[in-house]
């Protein structure tokens, strides 16, 4: 049976190692106790190597396509995968705006956390404008197309289905909303799980998580509250 799948996206946060590793205890208790879910915590790179992962999934937030060299301030994804770290996010919108990265450069990712055998976690997702005008399904359809671009293989790709405008704003996006986008990515990806990512809660995170079809969710700002990780995965099980 598919495991509900749910992503601690960390992440600039926590401040320090002692509060990391306290957060890292009890997403390991709550993986060890809830065999049915997938729980998969992404830290800041400082923490990874710190944090002993067992029943709970180590992954990281990014990662650079160049396997070595002169790239002042990047990892590769063989440090990743030495410091036991066995899925990356790809193409953050955080880190779309933030930090230019753009389809190209996501694809060159993906395919380089394919080829180390490491799963992928591609964001995408579309702006409240892109929404306004009626543009998700064509954003989405671009998005994974040149994403994924030659990467014939998904058999070691998670989609995060995250509109932009829902991402910290406590602004969730709408249960029938959320399930036509689903619905949507999934006549372009047959079989690799879809999560939701966006302002996901305890009150809310059943809804996805059962009635949109989603495979699992990809939180944020709950990922850092003990009390809403417990209560969105009791809630779920439900
Ligand atoms: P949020 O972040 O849950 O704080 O909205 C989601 C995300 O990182 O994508």
């Amino acid at each position: 049976m598919q495991k509900t799948i749910i992503v601690a996206n960390w992440k600039m946060n926590p401040q320090t190692l002692e509060e990391a590793k306290d957060l890292f205890d009890f997403a390991e208790k709550e993986a060890q106790k809830n065999k049915d879910f997938e729980i998969i915590v992404c830290p800041p790179f400082p923490y990874i190597s710190a944090l002993k992962s067992s029943d709970a999934k180590m992954g990281a937030q990014d990662v650079f396509y160049e396997e070595k060299g002169a790239y002042t301030g990047e990892v590769s994804i063989s440090m990743l995968r030495d410091v036991n770290c066995r899925y990356v996010i790809v193409g953050h919108s955080e880190r779309r705006k933030h930090f230019g990265e753009i389809d190209e450069t996501i694809n060159r990712k993906i395919k380089v956390v394919i080829g180390a055998g490491l799963k992928t976690i591609l964001c995408i997702g579309e702006t409240q404008t892109e929404r306004g005008e009626n543009k998700i399904n064509e954003v989405l359809k671009k998005q994974l197309e040149n994403d994924l671009k030659d990467i014939s293989d998904n058999s070691e790709l998670i989609i995060a289905y995250e509109p932009i405008w829902a991402i910290g704003t406590g602004v969730a996006c709408s249960i029938p909303e959320a399930k036509e986008a689903y619905l949507f990515i999934r006549t372009m990806i047959k079989s690799a799980p879809i999560l939701y990512g966006g302002s996901v809660n305890s009150k809310n995170a059943a809804g996805y998580a059962k009635e949109s079809g989603f495979q699992g969710l990809l939180l944020g700002g709950a990922s850092l509250d003990k009390k809403e990780l417990l209560n969105i995965i009791e809630n779920i099980k439900q």
